[in-house]
C-alpha cells in the first residue's frame, strides 16, 4: 500500500468509521492510553489519529497532537475536539514517515490501529522514537502476525487482499522492534477475540539524539 491509496481507502472510510470501528475498539483505546502512563503537563503525539475516537479519553491537563494522513478523517475529529470542548488537543495533517517535529519533543507516543496501515513502519516507529524524549512511552495498539505457522501463513496469503481494505494482517512485532532502542515493557492480548496487542514499550534512545 502506498500513501495515496491510504489516503484514498481512509477518505472512503471517514463516512462511517466510528460507526464501523467505535464501540467495538473503546475498551483497548482507554487500556493503550492508560499504558502511556502520563502525568499533568506532559506533551503527547497520537499517530495517525484518525477521526480522533481516542481524544476524549486523554486527561485534559496533558497537551496532545494528533496527526494524519487523510484530510477527510481529520475533519471528523476536528468536530469532536469542537463539540467535546477539547481545548487542550491540536490536530495536523502530517505523513508519520516523515515528521515535521524536533527531537525529543514529546513524552509519550501512541500508534493505535495505524502500524498495519503505513506503508513502511519500520521508518513510521523509527520517527516515533525520534520525536520521543528519551525514557519517553511508545504504545503501540496493533494485531501482530502469530508465532502460529498456519495462522502466519493463512495471514500472509490474505494479506494482499486485506491492504484493499486499508491494512495488512501480517505485521511481525519482532521484525518491527528489530534494531530499534525500544524496550518492551508490557506485551498485552485486548478484545476483540485477542487478536489485538497492545505493546508498551520505553524509548532506550540516547539522550543526545536520534534511534539511528
Ligand atoms: C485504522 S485507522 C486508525 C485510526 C485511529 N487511530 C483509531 O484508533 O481508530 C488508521 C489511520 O492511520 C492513518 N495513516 C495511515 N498511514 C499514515 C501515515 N503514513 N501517516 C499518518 N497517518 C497515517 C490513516 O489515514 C487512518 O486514519
Amino acid at each position: 500500500m502506498d500513501t495515496e491509496k491510504v489516503t484514498k481507502v481512509y477518505s472512503v472510510y471517514s463516512g462511517f468509521y466510528d460507526l464501523l470501528f467505535g464501540k467495538i475498539f473503546h475498551d483497548s483505546r482507554v487500556a493503550a492510553i492508560n499504558l502511556l502512563g502520563l502525568r499533568s503537563g506532559d506533551r503527547v503525539l497520537e499517530v495517525g489519529v484518525g477521526t480522533g475516537l481516542s481524544l476524549p479519553l486523554y486527561p485534559r491537563n496533558c497537551t496532545v497532537i494528533g496527526i494524519d494522513l487523510t484530510g477527510p478523517m481529520l475533519v471528523k475529529g476536528a468536530k469532536k475536539i469542537q463539540r467535546l470542548g477539547l481545548g487542550h488537543i491540536h490536530l495536523q495533517q502530517m505523513d508519520a514517515t516523515h515528521m515535521a517535529f524536533g527531537d525529543s519533543l514529546f513524552d509519550a507516543v501512541l500508534a493505535a490501529y495505524v502500524m498495519s496501515t503505513v506503508p513502511d513502519p519500520r521508518q513510521v516507529l523509527a520517527e516515533m522514537s525520534r520525536v520521543c524524549r528519551p525514557g519517553g512511552r511508545i504504545v503501540l495498539l496493533n494485531h501482530f502476525s502469530n508465532g502460529n505457522r498456519l495462522i502466519s501463513r493463512v495471514e500472509k496469503t490474505i494479506s494482499p487482499l486485506c491492504t484493499w481494505i486499508g491494512f495488512r494482517s501480517d505485521l511481525c512485532l519482532k521484525s518491527l522492534l528489530d534494531e530499534t532502542c525500544l524496550d518492551v515493557e508490557q506485551n498485552l492480548k485486548v478484545n476483540p477475540f485477542n487478536y489485538w496487542h497492545i505493546v508498551q514499550c520505553v524509548n532506550r534512545k540516547p539522550a543526545h539524539g536520534a534511534a539511528h
